[in-house]
């Protein structure tokens, strides 16, 4: 087993995600994890083996490795650093006022490991700051926190790496267990070093590709990288539209045709309604707001933004007109999760959608295979949350696909018209099969193409 080159133990702070498919992974690899996550709920689920997140294959790793006692969850940092030689950092960094990213989480998991430090005989344990934080946080806010809690020098007393997560919700394990490149930042070698060899150890034998940099590079590099995921997203929706203006317009082809260069590759080229989750959109306002603070300009990341609402706001603005008006509508939501796969509705594009229909006067019933708990946090009782998507479709004037669950793709045309009131659907994710729903009888406007039927 490879567990003793990895080290007598690892600290992962913020059980999120990212945090708890980190640990997860290392446990499984036989690296005693110690995970720490403040929220108690979360915490106490972890304790008992139970995953608070959905993700594919996480649960049954994480009962394991609960199990065999090789993951250990608690909500204080406590005496950890005296069983650890790496803390992750891991916690939440959301849009905070102006849009620039709210760094609370990543001080105060900072200011808590330096204090940790301050009393452990850990001779110089390695600090990786794994959350998407911008470019000169680590070197200029987290570093000076630690060494002022801890009372060592960085570089000497411990050491620092910036090292960015981009694994991807709805895949996060598969994804975790094979990355497709490591970034590394960090001012020393000794500390890029330390953490290049624990990842050659944690995937050996495979030779992932690893880059080792500044840390302020390393911070850009995350969030340049979702700016331009974003930036493609956009620039395909702005061909979709102009495909529904267009003589058989159809933005699946045109991206099939943009995809076949290589220069631009076929990836992040699905028209929809727009990218959302924890990441893109939070990310790209960092980058915005950064460049904004030293008086760049930022007019491509502000049009990013706008075609992205401007796509959402388009689906309702086609609702209104094609019902003639939403108030009484029976609308039926399908899918509120930002993405297939998760239960995350963070910055989803369901939830603009709905408080636009809501705001319109229709009335909203929502379906989604993991989300609903989640999405009624956020969006209140306004809504009839539905189990089954038969119940969602009864007797709606108009049912809109918002994601691409697979399931949603298997519906069957007849089922649908028969329990619609008006067989009326936007499919926003473009997954249905056009021409069947039109034979069945069913209209239907799909994002990106030109559609006469509808
Ligand atoms: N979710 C993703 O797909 C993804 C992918 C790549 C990078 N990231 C980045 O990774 C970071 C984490 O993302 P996430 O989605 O896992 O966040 P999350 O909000 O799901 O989880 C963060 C967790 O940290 C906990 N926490 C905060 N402060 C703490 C503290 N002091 N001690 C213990 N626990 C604490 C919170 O309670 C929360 O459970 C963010 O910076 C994000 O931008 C996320």
């Amino acid at each position: 087993m490879l567990a003793g080159d990895l080290g007598r133990g690892i600290g992962v702070i913020g059980a999120g995600y990212v945090g708890l498919t980190l640990s997860v992974f290392l446990a499984s690899k036989g690296v005693r994890t110690i995970c720490v996550e403040k929220d108690e709920v979360k915490a106490g689920k972890i304790m008992r083996g139970v995953s608070p997140i959905h993700e594919q294959g996480l649960p049954e790793l994480l009962q394991r490795v609960v199990r065999d006692g090789m993951l250990e969850a608690r909500t204080e940092v406590g005496d950890m650093l005296e069983r650890v030689d790496t803390v992750f950092i891991t916690v939440g960094t959301p849009t905070g006022s102006d849009g620039a990213p709210d760094l609370t989480q990543v001080k105060e998991a900072s200011r808590q490991v330096g204090e940790a430090m301050s009393t452990s005989r850990t001779a110089t344990p390695l600090i990786v700051v794994k959350s998407t934080v911008p470019p000169g946080t680590t070197w200029h806010v987290v570093r000076p926190i630690i060494e002022e809690a801890s009372g060592r020098a960085c570089g000497d007393g411990f050491h620092l790496c910036v090292n960015p997560e981009f694994l991807r919700e709805g895949s996060a394990l598969q994804d975790t267990m094979n990355p497709d490149r490591i970034i590394i930042g960090a001012k020393h070698s000794e500390a890029a070093e330390r953490l290049k060899k624990f990842y050659e150890a944690l995937y050996h034998p495979s030779k992932i590709p690893t880059l080792v940099t500044t840390p302020a590079n390393a911070e850009l590099i995350k969030l340049a990288t979702n700016a331009y995921l974003a930036l493609k997203i956009s620039f395909i929706n702005l061909i979709s539209q102009i495909c529904e203006a267009t003589e058989d317009g159809d933005v699946g082809v045109v991206a099939e045709g943009l995809g076949l260069d290589p220069r631009i590759g076929p990836l992040f080229l699905r028209a929809g309604l727009g990218f959302g989750g924890s990441c893109l959109p939070k990310d790209l306002r960092a980058l915005r707001w950064f460049a904004a603070s030293r008086g760049l300009d930022t007019s491509l990341f502000d049009a990013i933004i706008g075609i992205n609402r401007a796509q959402r706001l388009r689906v309702v603005e086609k609702a209104e007109s094609k019902l003639g008006g939403l108030a009484g509508k029976r609308v039926a939501v399908l899918g509120l999760a930002f993405k297939p796969g998760t239960d995350d509705v963070r910055e989803a594009a369901s939830l603009e959608i709905i408080r636009e229909l809501l705001a319109r006067g229709a009335e909203v019933r929502a379906h989604d295979p993991a989300a609903l708990d989640n999405a009624r946090q956020v969006i209140g009782e306004s809504v009839i949350y539905c189990h089954r998507v038969e119940d969602c479709l009864n007797g709606a004037d108009l049912a809109i696909i918002v994601t691409e669950w697979p399931e949603y793709a298997a519906l069957d045309p007849s089922t649908l018209k028969s329990l619609m009131r008006n067989p009326l659907i936007i499919d926003g994710r473009r997954i249905l099969n056009t021409r069947r729903l039109i034979e069945a009888g069913i209209r239907i406007h799909t994002v990106g193409l030109h559609n006469p039927s509808a």
